[in-house]
């Protein structure tokens, strides 16, 4: 796969960049054309993975550019020390979306993380001094900055790092006897925060009773409930947000990932009420909600919210879904296919790192996270003829492997 190109990229990358991200995989993108992605040497890969969830419109999409194209060309920046349209207009759409309520712009998923621990915090202690704990489950992923990470309920994120924040209470997934009786004995629970699809911890979806209950629970305790929707929202589940498949309305949503379809940007929205225990200079940012940021979010939101784009989402959904298990029906490796819309685990019977390669060397981008569990998650634009071309690798690929067992 190795290209004298590429060769430069890498040995340029080790030079000058902090290597965190481990070994990155031997490819760079320098252009994206609707849900297929270009490499350094003009290879062509169908795009599974959008960034993580992020490029939520695919590469090119005319109605997102020209709207960059335009606050490019009138105002990227002021800062949030004036007026914003374009965040006052992507607010609104956030809450014609949603619920009811007032939007906090950030950067990032982890940042809209922190700003839903620092508004719980505030409202809890508003009604008790020790009222800051802060609930989450077994497998979670919230960020990687202080209050993301200790709200991350896996030791890996912890380690080497010292001191977490207190007031965190870590409870096993879809266990509401467990929740039941935390929150009977323990007075000081201000908030819990849920996943309710668990995308890094390897899709893994929340009991419909589970999470009526947990609403049920915490409404009547007095307890905020916050959805993470950094991974589930805007589109992602074949709903606008995932907490829609439950019938249950969160006191906060935190979002980042595909809101900005690109550009980074994250956000809480929460009931008007919350709104002010956050007042003037209690919480902020310098780049949070910028013009450019919200202007992308607007367009994305648009396009999202349009009756036939969702429809797109479910039926490509409803495709991948009948083809993986007709395929786990002819090879062995696939232990079992979960998710929702177009956020879909495919869980393997052993490590599905090596697959990951092996898509590219064919032209595929493919995700593994939690060990064993290959996801799909591609730009929620996409058609069934791409669907169709990538799920043709994919197939090939676990057929061959399928063969070797
Ligand atoms: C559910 C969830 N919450 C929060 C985050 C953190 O988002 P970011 O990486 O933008 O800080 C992620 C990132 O993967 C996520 O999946």
């Amino acid at each position: 796969m190795s290209s004298r190109i590429l060769e430069t990229i890498m040995a340029d990358d080790k030079n000058h960049l902090f290597q965190n991200y481990g070994a990155r995989k031997p490819v760079c993108f320098v252009k994206g054309e609707g849900c297929h992605l270009i490499d350094q040497d003009g290879k062509r890969y169908v795009d599974f993975f959008s960034g993580i969830a992020v490029t939520s419109l695919g590469y090119g999409n005319r109605a997102f550019r020209n709207a960059l194209h335009r606050q490019i060309d009138s105002i990227i920046h002021s800062s949030n020390h004036f007026y914003n349209r374009e965040q006052n207009e992507a607010g609104r759409l956030l809450a014609e979306a949603s619920f009811p309520g007032k939007t906090l712009f950030s950067n990032s998923g982890t940042e809209a993380s922190e700003a839903a621990i620092k508004l719980a915090r505030r409202y809890g202690m508003s009604l008790g001094k020790k009222r800051y704990e802060i609930i989450t489950f077994s497998n979670s992923f919230h960020g990687r900055t202080f209050g993301g990470m200790t709200a991350t309920a896996q030791k890996k994120i912890h380690e080497g790092f010292g001191p977490l924040v207190p007031g965190f209470i870590y409870l096993p997934y879809n266990n509401i006897e467990r929740f039941a009786r935390e929150t009977k004995k323990n007075r000081n629970i201000c908030a819990v925060m849920i996943e309710l699809i668990q995308g890094e911890g390897g899709i893994v979806i929340a009991d419909k009773h589970f999470v009526r209950d947990l609403f049920r629970i915490c409404a009547k305790n007095g307890i905020l409930t916050i959805v993470d929707e950094v991974q589930t929202g805007i589109g992602r589940t074949g709903a606008m947000f995932g907490y829609q498949h439950y019938g249950v309305t969160p006191d906060i949503i935190t979002l980042a990932k595909g809101l900005g379809g690109g550009v980074p940007i994250g956000a809480i929205h929460a009931k008007s009420f919350l709104a002010d225990f956050l007042p003037g200079g209690a919480h902020g940012s310098t780049f949070g909600g910028n013009h450019l940021a919200c202007a992308a979010a607007a367009a994305v939101l648009k396009q999202v919210r349009g009756k036939k784009f969702l429809e797109n989402v479910n039926a490509v959904s409803r495709y991948f879904f009948d083809a993986l298990n007709a395929l786990a029906g002819k090879v062995g490796l696939i232990r079992e296919v979960r998710g929702m819309g177009l956020h879909i685990g495919i869980e393997l019977t052993r490590p599905g790192a090596d697959m990951v390669y092996r898509a590219l060397e064919n032209g595929l981008v493919i995700n593994c996270t939690a060990e064993k569990v290959i996801r799909i998650m591609p730009p929620l634009t996409i058609s069934m003829k791409t669907a169709r071309e990538g799920m043709k690798i994919f197939e090939r690929l676990l057929m061959q492997e399928g063969g070797r067992q």
